[in-house]
This record gives structure tokens, C-alpha cells and sequence, in this order.
């Protein structure tokens, strides 16, 4: 078995092959919000399968591959599919991109889910800046013996989202007259909804949506010292009086409805870098 830097290096090395230059943004598209790759210009796409080291996804909804190429003229390098604790991965395997896309020389991630809303004022389609989390996910991504030279043992998480970003962000809604919402974002390990308790319980604990994702890429992240900004699209409420199930039909088709002002804040945001 080959150490976690060695596989770091040699997946980051064959990507390097298809790239003019280095990126300096990462970005993670969450499920049915692949789109901000089709603003990708002169995209070179690398399947997942072909890298080395790469796990696979298996989400419907989830493209698998990697995209190389510029967005308004800063080279960028985008994740459409991401992974997944409850498909089977190990923390290890659902951050390993974040390493890599580190390695390839990014400053900045970006990142993007559809979440269960549990705040009273949000709706199906709302946006919401991540602020903050809750991990509520069973598994640790830095347990384990630490890489001092990927980044410290105990890292700080005073501000695992740049407030700066989330500054930049909101006055780019503004300009384009797109309303968002900041909040907590809890994430959990699924892949079953919540309960209509567990909602609650959740909103109680300060979270203001829940999903399954995001928390691990942003730990790691935050332990390689990169700056994130991260947004939900509110797919599905929990917290509603009347009878309600969730799909994830409805979660895709809501995530469809709301991708473009989420992919224009990504867009302008990433121009501003
Ligand atoms: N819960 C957990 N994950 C989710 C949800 C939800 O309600 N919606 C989209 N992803």
C-alpha cells in the first residue's frame, strides 16, 4: 500500500497532463447542480475512472469526472459528482479530490449541495450561504495518524467558511436581485431522509438544513488551509405541518429549478477571486 501523499502526487500528476495551467479555484457541484461546468471554457474532462487513485460515484445525478478550464479567464478545476460517506466510501476516500485539487495548486474551494431546509422563513428553491456547520456524520476525515505536512493535528474551525467570501457572495445576490439566506448547514450521514423528529431535533441544535455532504470536503479543506465558501439549494422542507414525503426526484427537480442563480453567484464569485 502506497502512502495518502503518494497517491496525492500521482493522481495530481496524471490531472497536471491535461491542464495549460495550474487552477486556483476548486469546485464541488452538488447533486443536480452540474451545470456550472457547462461555463467552463476549453474544458478538458478527466472521468474519474481514468485517474488514479480516484474513487467512483455511483449517485444518480452525479456525473463523475473532473473538469478542467477557465471561467470569466481564471483557471479553475470543478468536481461534477462528488462522493459520498453512505455509498460506502471511507472519509479517507469521500475527501481524497480535496487533497488533490490542493496539490494541483487551488487557494480557494468552492462548494455546492441541495440540503433540507428545517428554518421556518426558507422555501423549496431558496438559497442559502453556508456560514457554519454541525457534524453530525459518524465518521472522523482526519482520524487518524496526522500528515503534518498536509496540515496541522488539531486544526482551528473558528471560520471554516471565509467571511469575506460569504461578504463578496451576498452582495453579488444583490446586484442580480437573487434573495439568499445564510445559515448552518448540519451534516449528516444518510442516506435515509430525516424524521420529522430528527428535523426538529436538528433546527433545535441550531441547524437551518440538513444534508448529506459537504461537512467532510470542508474539514479537510480547512486542514489544508484553503479558504471555502459553500451554498445549499433548499430542495425539500422538514419542517411542515401537513403530510410530507421526500424524494430524490423532487430533491433533483428542485436542485434543476434553482442552479441558475446559484451558478451565476459561483460565476461571479469565481471572477472576483
Ligand atoms: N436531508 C438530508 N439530505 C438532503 C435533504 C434532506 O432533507 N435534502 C437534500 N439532501
Amino acid at each position: 500500500m502506497i502512502g495518502l501523499q503518494q497517491q496525492i502526487k500521482e493522481s495530481a500528476d496524471y490531472i497536471r497532463q491535461f491542464g495549460q495551467q495550474a487552477p486556483v479555484t476548486g469546485i464541488i457541484l452538488g447533486s443536480g447542480l452540474g451545470n456550472l461546468a457547462k461555463e467552463i471554457d476549453n474544458p478538458k474532462e478527466i472521468p474519474y475512472g481514468d485517474i488514479p487513485h480516484f474513487p467512483v460515484s455511483t449517485v444518480e445525478g452525479h456525473h463523475g469526472k473532473l473538469i478542467l478550464g477557465t471561467i470569466k479567464g481564471k483557471p479553475v478545476v470543478a468536481m461534477a459528482g462528488r462522493f459520498h460517506y453512505y455509498e460506502g466510501f471511507s472519509m479517507q476516500m469521500v475527501t481524497f479530490p480535496v487533497r488533490v485539487m490542493k496539490e494541483l495548486g487551488i487557494s480557494t474551494l468552492l462548494v455546492s449541495n441541495a440540503a433540507g431546509g428545517m428554518n421556518a422563513a426558507f422555501n423549496v428553491g431558496d438559497l442559502m450561504i453556508i456560514t457554519d456547520h454541525i457534524n453530525l456524520q459518524p465518521e472522523h476525515p482526519l482520524r487518524g495518524k496526522n500528515e503534518n505536512t498536509l496540515g496541522p493535528r488539531f486544526p482551528d474551525m473558528s471560520e471554516p467558511y471565509a467571511k469575506t467570501l460569504v461578504a463578496k457572495a451576498k452582495s453579488i445576490a444583490a446586484q442580480n436581485n437573487i434573495p439568499v439566506h445564510t445559515g448552518v448547514y448540519v451534516g449528516v450521514q444518510g442516506p435515509t431522509f430525516e424524521t420529522r423528529a430528527e428535523y426538529k431535533f436538528m433546527h433545535i441544535i441550531g441547524g437551518d438544513a440538513v444534508g448529506m455532504s459537504t461537512v467532510p470536503e470542508v474539514i479537510v479543506a480547512a486542514h489544508a488551509g484553503l479558504r471555502v465558501f459553500a451554498m445549499s439549494v433548499i430542495t425539500d422542507l422538514g419542517i411542515r405541518e401537513e403530510e410530507n414525503t421526500i424524494t430524490h426526484q423532487e430533491v433533483l427537480e428542485a436542485a434543476n429549478a434553482a442552479e441558475p442563480k446559484l451558478t451565476l453567484i459561483f460565476r461571479e464569485l469565481i471572477a472576483q477571486l
